[in-house]
């Protein structure tokens, strides 16, 4: 897949809006603010999805959102839809957004700067008094994060139709609690409603990664985001006593989960630049130390920027499987939890950003995104763009994750300027 691609820039905001500023200053009180829900010792947030922290997160945005003067919706798999009206509330909005949950480990930014900036572009348009022609939305999608429930990106993968609201509802957490009863529990499971046109998304979003610290640059354009497959991976083998048993004789689970690891790393290394390969979590039973592990329970994450690429990954986990399986005497289960393909963004979007960044002084450059994002699927529906800021050392999904407000700030000003390109401004 060719993700760059230009097309001649159409700045469409003119007169006083191109001069609007957002108040930077505002923007980083509100992600502490936020912050403070599910605060960690470390500095970071732990708010994983439907948590009562997650409620409370959400009860904040409405609040803001509300006392901004938005009118705010909730749909079944609890997106929230905060919604500022324009001069023509029969044109779709343009949407912007991100998600508030966050990793175990998670930091005061992923996500939230998304919503944060939405929101404060909102903010900044009331103001200044300005009215735009078509309506705007800032939108909290459900479990981005994928990390209490899969799979990933939920309540955008449901509005853009990529699996149904059924399915999601029904996957259940470690615990075996299901979405469906999380989000009643956290009272946030809004009305069922088809899903509506939208006319344009937008996320900002810190990179995630060294690219663009590493590039001295401000912004990142961001041409479109690389495609997963996730997937459930159980080893079966047999528990055995860990002495009288000769290692001849042993199907341990653990050993061949450990040299499945090393196999599903080379699997990306093998295909620079862009493919991604990581084991995150694994379960040994029993787990006990004089046991001989008799099943190990492990995900799989493989990314790349080509879907072919993406296939052979497939292929190439799936004979390492059976490699490992026939090695070790043990059975090898490997069933795919996520897809979705790489994803380009739209190209007039896309260079309106780049544009839109050179307008304001910005030092910009193209990026892929690594990460997966709410605009993947939004991209399936409508022309979509995203905005990157840097990250303090690349490191995301770790308490440690920092971001510059500097930056913060011109992002969300490359983001008004674009949501205004979109929605037009009145005379
Ligand atoms: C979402 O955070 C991802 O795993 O890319
Ligand atoms: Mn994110
Ligand atoms: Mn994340």
């Amino acid at each position: 897949m060719n993700m760059v691609a230009a097309s001649p820039a159409d700045t469409g905001a003119t007169g006083p809006a191109t001069q609007l500023r957002i108040n930077g200053a505002r923007l980083w009180q509100s992600l502490m603010d936020l912050a403070q829900i599910g605060a960690t010792p470390k500095g970071g947030v732990c708010r994983l999805a439907l948590t009562e922290l997650d409620r409370q997160g959400r009860d904040l945005f409405v609040q803001w959102a509300r006392e901004a003067g938005c009118t705010v919706r909730i749909d079944a798999i609890g997106n929230i839809f905060a919604r500022r009206a324009g001069r023509n509330n029969a044109l779709p909005p343009v949407m912007t957004g991100s998600h508030i949950d966050t990793q175990p480990t998670g930091g005061k930014f992923d996500g939230n700067y998304g919503v944060m900036a939405g929101l404060e572009v909102v903010r900044c348009l009331n103001e200044a008094g300005i009215e735009t022609e078509a309506p705007i939305e800032v939108s909290v999608w459900t479990n981005e994060e994928g990390s209490r429930f899969v799979p990933v990106m939920m309540g955008s993968g449901v509005f853009a139709g990529a699996f149904t609201l059924e399915h999601a509802l029904a996957q259940r957490d470690a615990q075996g609690i299901s979405v469906g009863e999380a989000l009643a529990a956290i009272g946030y499971a809004g009305q069922a409603s088809p899903t509506p046109p939208v006319s344009a998304y937008f996320e900002a979003h810190i990179e995630q990664g060294p690219v663009l610290e590493a590039n001295d640059c401000v912004i990142g354009v961001v041409q479109g985001a690389l495609g997963q497959r996730w997937y459930d991976v159980v080893l079966q083998g047999m528990e055995a006593h860990a002495g009288p048993t000769p290692m001849a004789l042993r199907r341990d689970a653990l050993l061949a989960a450990s040299e499945l690891v090393g196999e599903i790393n080379r699997i990306a290394l093998d295909r620079p630049p862009h493919a991604r390969s990581t084991v995150g979590s694994m379960e040994v039973f029993p787990n006990s130390r004089n046991v001989i592990p008799g099943r190990v329970s492990m995900s799989v994450d493989l990314r790349a920027a080509d879907d072919a690429v993406l296939m052979d990954m497939d292929a190439a986990l799936r004979q390492a499987c059976a490699r490992v399986a026939a090695a070790g005497k043990l059975t090898i289960e490997v069933r795919q939890v996520v897809y979705f393909p790489p994803q380009p963004f739209a190209p007039e979007l896309v260079e309106g950003i780049r544009s839109g960044a050179a307008a304001l002084g910005l030092a910009s450059m193209d990026v892929i995104s690594g990460a997966g994002h709410d605009a993947v699927y939004l991209a399936q529906l409508a022309p979509t763009a995203m905005v990157f800021v840097p990250c303090a050392d690349g490191i995301s999904h770790n308490e440690i994750e920092d971001a510059q407000p500097a930056h913060l700030e011109a992002g969300c000003n490359v983001l008004l300027q674009a949501m205004l390109s979109s929605a037009g401004v009145s005379a």
